[in-house]
């Protein structure tokens, strides 16, 4: 294949940003998905936490696309045919595009199929991947990962490989983690496979620091989502007036991101032309995001608990993080 084939296709959300926002602002627990962090400034500032020196995952899963490239191409061939090759949230693909080189330089027969609720990156691989990657075919959905996959299972009857890379499964807790994967299996056939890249427990002050880093990028990083309801739902968050927080219990696994309100405060918003008015008291949280840690053990769990089974494992050198290659089962579901 000579051309690039990009498509964007937009599909509807269940239920919209203003409606997700104020719901958890309205919570007694106040809450902001973190899904939501994505705008075209919460990327830049992603990409500067990726190469800030605290925040070691990044790095961890470049180097074992970049040293393991062939091993993870022959693992993901094995089945052989032609195949789908699914990104979950792809970023600028400066990891998964060692493998798509690869593929590509050895004339495999794949499309890539990046799936990304950001417009910006979807854009952003529009205009690059044709450059960086001549001969690859590409198809680019910017909604949500299961509507996403509906569609691709929909679009081809081709085998499916699904790359869920950079701990994105890590922004859910356990529970809804297992929901996610068995959603994501019910849509898969038996034979098709996930790669999975999860980050393990380790000294938590290592994966404390990952999520406070001390230039204060993670802090701007949570912030920015208020300035992002200020922009787009009219909102007047006064971003001085909240504090980062971000805690590891080394028992669960889980980091979790908060801001807290520094005093008092009425923030208002605007939802379908009605202003919303939500109060802070002092020292009020609102829970921001949740970066969850497995065991290696806890990763074969999820894979069984989602009717998959473990295939592979990659590993970086200091056995930090982990790529979980795994088969859907023969099953039905
Ligand atoms: C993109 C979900 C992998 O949770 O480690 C980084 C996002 N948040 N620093 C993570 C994030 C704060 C990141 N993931």
């Amino acid at each position: 294949m000579t051309t690039n084939t990009i498509t964007i296709t937009e599909s509807p959300q269940t239920l919209s940003f203003a409606e997700e926002i104020f719901g958890g602002l309205a919570a007694t627990a106040k809450y902001l998905p973190s899904k939501y962090f994505y705008d075209k400034t919460g990327d830049a500032i992603f990409q500067e936490i990726m190469h800030c020196e605290e925040y070691y995952p990044f790095g961890c899963e470049l180097e074992i696309f970049r040293l393991q490239t062939a091993e993870l191409a022959a693992a993901l061939l094995e089945p052989g045919g032609p195949f789908d090759l699914i990104e979950l949230g792809p970023g600028d693909c400066q990891k998964s595009q060692y493998l798509l080189q690869h593929l590509v330089r050895r004339e495999v027969e794949f499309t890539y199929v990046p799936i990304d609720i950001s417009e910006n990156v979807i854009d952003g691989l529009r205009a690059r991947l044709p450059v960086t990657i001549p001969g690859l075919t590409v198809w680019g959905l910017n909604c949500e990962y299961l509507c996403g996959i509906r569609e691709a299972t929909l679009a081809s009857g081709r085998r499916k490989v699904v790359l869920f890379l950079g701990s994105n499964l890590g922004n859910m807790a356990p529970a809804e983690a297992r929901r996610l994967l068995r959603r994501l299996r019910h849509h898969l056939k038996p034979g098709d496979m996930v790669l999975i890249g999860l980050d393990l427990k380790k000294c938590p002050h290592v994966v404390l620091a990952a999520y406070n880093d001390k230039a204060g990028i993670t802090k701007r990083f949570n912030l920015n989502l208020l300035d992002r309801i200020n922009r787009e739902l009219n909102g007047n968050f006064d971003t001085s007036a909240f504090e980062h927080f971000a805690v590891y219990d080394p028992a669960s696994g889980a980091c979790k991101s908060y801001l807290i309100s520094r005093t008092d405060q009425q923030v208002s918003l605007w939802m379908d032309g009605e202003r919303r008015d939500i109060w802070f008291a002092r020292n009020e949280e609102i829970f921001m995001e949740i970066s969850q840690k497995y065991t290696i053990d806890q990763v074969d769990q999820l894979a069984g608990q989602a009717f998959f089974t473990p295939v592979e494992r990659f590993y970086d050198g200091r056995r930090w993080f982990v790529d979980a290659l795994w088969r859907a089962e023969k099953r039905s579901i």
